[in-house]
């Protein structure tokens, strides 16, 4: 039977194409590659610490037999992520598809941040984003090429978040850039999409997002309906079918993958799951 962490996609579905993973030295980046990779994909990934992307790239080369460029790059820099354009095409000749993942958050309190701290948030997460989406959708007008952007972005995106204002800002421009560009865009063959996951564990996410002492606060059986986290081969799945052929009428959208996690916070009456079957039946009886 179909497993929920099966691979998706037929073999080789991105055969002779080259992707490019912002942040995909880690995390969700990394297990996103690893699966374009044994779909045949080329890849480059890049990050600001050329030691973990290159300790990543030989992981990754290890484990899929697939050819990774490691490309250190602050997408913060729009100098640097010109060069990572330029060095993706000097050693694969061409770029299909950008995955704008790299981000930065943590949990603070908004009347504690300094603006520094906010605008760190902010310039790797949006201006990062737009950097990236400048470079290479300029790059595939001038030539002439389709291609395809996907943004990881989170479910906050829309609904906004205490305690993560800055990311919550940024991820809500980068949900809106994902949109326009989609209106666009679309006629130059470039299809702008987005992913919205929920909680999926990872080292960079759980170290900043989570207080000490606080981890039942998270218990998923609690807060997501399925009653659990999102497995990393759920998301690759996705985010290898919205880069893909198999996507090329979606256009502009932005899919969420958190087993029904925000809205569980956001339906007014769901709170009503705490009430127990006896209550229900004591209710009708009395018909309140
Ligand atoms: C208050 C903080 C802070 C904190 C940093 N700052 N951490 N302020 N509380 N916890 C402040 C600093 O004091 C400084 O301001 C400013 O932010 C910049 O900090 P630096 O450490 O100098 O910045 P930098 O080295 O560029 O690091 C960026 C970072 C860091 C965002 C702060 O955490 C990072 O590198 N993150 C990358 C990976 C990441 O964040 N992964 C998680 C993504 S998870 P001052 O004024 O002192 O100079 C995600 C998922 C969301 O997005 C949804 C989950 C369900
Ligand atoms: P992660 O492992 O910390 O990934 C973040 C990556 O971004 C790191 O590889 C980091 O590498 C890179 N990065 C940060 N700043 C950068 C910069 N200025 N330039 C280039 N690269 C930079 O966290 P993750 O959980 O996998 O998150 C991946 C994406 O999923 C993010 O967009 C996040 O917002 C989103 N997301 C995650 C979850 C979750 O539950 N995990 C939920 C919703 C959304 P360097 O530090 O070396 O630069």
């Amino acid at each position: 039977m179909t497993k929920h962490t099966d691979s998706m996609l037929p073999a080789d579905s991105f055969r002779d194409q080259t992707i490019v993973i912002t942040g995909g030295g880690t995390g969700l980046g990394y297990s996103m590659g690893k699966y374009l990779l044994q779909l045949g994909a080329r890849l480059v990934i890049c990050g600001r610490r050329t030691e973990v992307i290159e300790k990543a790239a030989a992981a990754l080369i290890e484990e899929t037999g697939g050819e990774v460029l490691a490309q250190p790059c602050d997408v913060r820099v729009p100098e640097q992520v010109d060069a990572l354009l330029q060095a993706a095409l000097a050693r694969f000749g061409a770029v299909h598809g950008l995955i704008n993942n790299a981000a930065g958050n943590f949990i603070c309190p908004t009347e504690r941040l300094s603006y520094n701290a906010f605008h760190t948030v902010v310039d790797i997460v949006l201006r990062g984003t737009a950097n990236c989406t400048l470079c290479f959708g300029k790059h595939w007008i001038a030539a002439q090429q389709p291609g395809a952007f996907l943004n990881i972005i989170t479910t906050y995106a829309w609904t906004g978040s205490g305690y993560v204002v800055p990311s919550a800002t940024a991820k809500g421009g980068v949900l809106a850039l994902t949109r326009s560009l989609a209106s666009e865009w679309g006629k130059y063959g470039i299809r702008t999409n987005a992913i919205a996951p929920g909680p999926f564990p990872t080292e960079g996410a759980w170290s900043r997002l989570v207080p000490p002492g606080m981890q039942n606060a998270f218990n998923p059986t609690q807060r997501i309906p399925v009653g659990r986290y999102g497995e990393h081969q759920e998301l690759a799945n996705l985010a290898a079918y919205l880069l893909s052929p198999f996507a090329a009428y979606i256009n502009g959208e932005c899919v969420t993958i958190d087993g029904g996690e925000w809205l569980r916070g956001a339906g007014q009456f769901n709170f009503l799951e705490e009430v127990t079957a006896k209550q229900w039946e004591d209710m009708r009886k009395k018909r309140v």
